[in-house]
């Protein structure tokens, strides 16, 4: 039996027994609507699938296993292929539709976290963006050959190319920005960067002079309640970029007051261009806007909501999904929107004419989830937060980091800046945060809800699961690291230097690099609240842009040259060439 049917059948048999052991969930993050709409696809992240579904009526027709953690997916119609970017797998793989069955024809090597996925409009290039290597490659089709790399900044994710093939525009989120590219001449065109972070999906106009995009703004304002709800912390906004020469970007502000938006993602544009459809993971819902007559602002704006669009029915509407909706496609007639639902495994048909939910096709999963899936939607849910302004996913994008340092008001003191700490593994990493005073993780979880997030009290239950999610999380594959774990020779020289005359492992020891200590390394200010600071796990070091409890460093040289020198902390001082093997090792972890 394949892998294909013997998904099917663990589908069809979880249908008629209550629990089966094996079934995992799907936990879809994108969706493909066939040209003639007779079938959609979804990429499906716990499952490592792809599953086709009949319409409009459903019906699971097949289910392929792909690479691991699919996250892009796109469908060439021209020539029926679809197109899946397996991020930890490093691989895209290409799909084919036919008899309502798929199947694998090739598998490209896509090494460095590849996420976003698009097609070229003369359908023989295809671009994919490689997170980990901050690059865009362009994949030529009959070769299969990676035949260009433009450099486009930090954490590239989506991407989408104009319908003249002139322009692409990739998120940046680790440059808080947006980079726009010159297919012609294959360089970055130029990178506008705005206080975003966690930018989602693109849509191009059909003249190809401007993309949309939702995104989170993060604007340095210490967490109190005030903050929060005057939109000063973090706030949810539409952006516009112009593609063919450089301009500020635009933006509207969507948030209701008491009511926010959290999490935004996917976006579709009516084939008329008469509306924006975007999904909101942390607050469960679609959003409907009316392009025309948006109220884009390059420059202030409100904080929140334009009021006249709040209370336009016409201009503006939300609908509840529940789960965490994420991709999204419309039909070839614009009348239904079908939405990816990573947390109930399924895919949603909105009415957009009723504007009503209208059908959900559920693609498989536990019929009860368990304690961690539980964990897993209280760390998405925007709900948790005073007036559902964000999640812990906003900050710990997907379970890791983000690009900015907080003031949490975590150590009790304010203006003191701290970044984000990824979480993984973070259960096995006693004591907490950058201070190491926290050394119950269950309090610390009340912690990061009660005060981080300004929410409810939450109950025992839900602090339990929090826990048990945050020990499924996966760190996304380092592309440093050799599959086998063999190190270069540049590498096995850094890692001698790190184990001996550097000092590091003294400190940064053990299965996770750190020792649980609090140390005192020079990096202390006078107004810190706690003396001292706890050895940070060096796994993952590679993907940080803003480095340091406070993200003073940018860069794994400015670390070691400036802020944490070795002969400052307890090695030896290491010339250029050391320091260079020092940091290639350092990457690998
Ligand atoms: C507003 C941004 C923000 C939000 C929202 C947020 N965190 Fe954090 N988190 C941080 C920052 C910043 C730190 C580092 C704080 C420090 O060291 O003082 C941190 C630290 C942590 C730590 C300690 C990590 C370590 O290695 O010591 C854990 C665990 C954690 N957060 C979990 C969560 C969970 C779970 C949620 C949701 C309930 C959440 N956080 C929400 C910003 C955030
Ligand atoms: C005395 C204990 C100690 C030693 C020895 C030590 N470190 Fe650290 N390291 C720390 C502490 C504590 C921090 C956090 C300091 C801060 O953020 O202010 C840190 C931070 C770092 C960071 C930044 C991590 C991040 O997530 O931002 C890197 C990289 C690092 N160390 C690498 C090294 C290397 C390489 C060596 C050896 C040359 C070394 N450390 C030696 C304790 C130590």
């Amino acid at each position: 039996m394949n892998a294909s049917s013997s998904l099917l059948l663990s589908v069809v048999l979880a249908s008629c027994l209550p629990v089966l052991a094996a079934e995992p969930h799907r936990s879809p993050v994108e969706v493909v609507v066939s040209g003639t709409g007779e079938w959609l696809a979804t990429a499906n992240q716990t499952s490592d699938s792809v599953s086709l579904l009949q319409l409009p009526d459903g019906k699971l027709l097949d289910e392929l296993s792909v690479g691991e953690h699919p996250t892009g997916l796109i469908y060439a119609a021209d020539s029926n292929r679809i197109y899946v970017a397996a991020s930890r797998a490093g691989e895209v793989w290409e799909l084919e539709v036919k008899q309502h069955r798929l199947s694998k024809r090739r598998v490209f090597a896509a090494t460095g976290e590849p996420t976003g996925l698009a097609m070229h409009p003369d359908g023989k290039r295809l671009f994919v963006t490689l997170t980990a290597l901050d690059q865009v490659a362009e994949i030529d089709l009959s070769s299969g050959d990676i035949t260009r790399r433009i450099a486009v900044g930090r954490w590239p994710r989506s991407l989408a190319i104009s319908p003249n093939g002139n322009r692409l525009v990739v998120s940046a989120s680790g440059d808080r920005g947006v980079s726009v590219v010159d297919l012609a001449k294959g360089e970055l065109a130029w990178t506008d960067k705005f206080m975003g972070i966690n930018v989602g999906q693109f849509v191009i106009d059909a003249t190809g002079s401007a993309a949309y995009f939702p995104w989170m703004v993060y604007r340095a304002n210490p967490i109190t309640r005030d903050n929060i709800q005057r939109g000063w912390v973090l706030a949810s906004r539409i952006g516009k970029v112009r593609l063919e020469k450089q301009d500020r970007r635009e933006a509207i502000s969507l948030d209701p007051q008491g009511e926010a938006i959290a999490d935004p993602y996917g976006i579709a544009l009516t084939s008329d261009e008469q509306h924006l459809i975007v999904t909101a993971g942390g607050t469960h819902e679609l959003l409907f806007y009316q392009l025309p007559g948006l109220p884009f602002e390059s420059r202030g704006g409100p904080d929140h909501i334009d009021p006249l669009l709040e209370l336009d029915e016409s201009r503006f509407f939300r609908i509840q999904l529940g789960g965490r909706p994420q991709g999204l496609k419309l039909s070839p007639d614009n009348r239904f929107a079908y939405v990816a639902n990573y947390l109930r495994d399924s895919v949603q048909v909105v009415d957009l004419e009723e504007r009503k939910l209208i059908d959900e096709f559920p693609l498989g999963g536990p019929s009860e989830p368990s304690l961690s899936r539980r964990g897993e939607a209280i760390f998405y849910d925007g709900r948790r937060s005073l007036d559902q302004w964000y999640s812990c996913h906003s900050c710990h994008f997907e379970g890791g980091g983000n690009s900015v340092a907080i003031d949490t008001h975590n150590d009790g003191s304010t203006f003191s800046f701290k970044t984000v700490l990824p979480l993984h593994h973070v259960h096995q990493t006693k004591p907490w945060t950058w201070h190491g005073w926290q050394t119950d993780l269950e309090a610390a979880m009340r912690k990061s809800i009660t005060s981080t997030m300004l929410g409810k009290e939450p109950e025992e239950a839900d602090v339990k699961a929090l826990i048990a999610h945050l020990a499924t999380i996966e760190p996304p594959t380092n592309p440093y690291r050799a599959i086998d774990g063999k190190l270069t020779p540049s590498q096995e020289r850094g890692q001698a230097i790190f184990q001996g005359r550097g000092g590091c492992a003294s400190c940064h020891s053990g299965d996770h690099t750190t020792d649980g200590e609090v140390h005192v390394v020079g990096l202390e200010q006078q107004r810190d609240r706690y003396r001292g600071f706890n050895t940070p796990s060096l796994v993952g070091v590679y993907r940080k842009v803003k480095l340091l409890h406070d993200g003073r460093a940018s860069s794994l040289e400015s670390v070691l040259q400036r802020h944490h020198a070795p002969e400052n902390v307890s090695g030896e001082a290491l010339n250029e060439k050391e320091l260079a093997d020092l940091i290639e090792y350092l990457r690998t972890l």
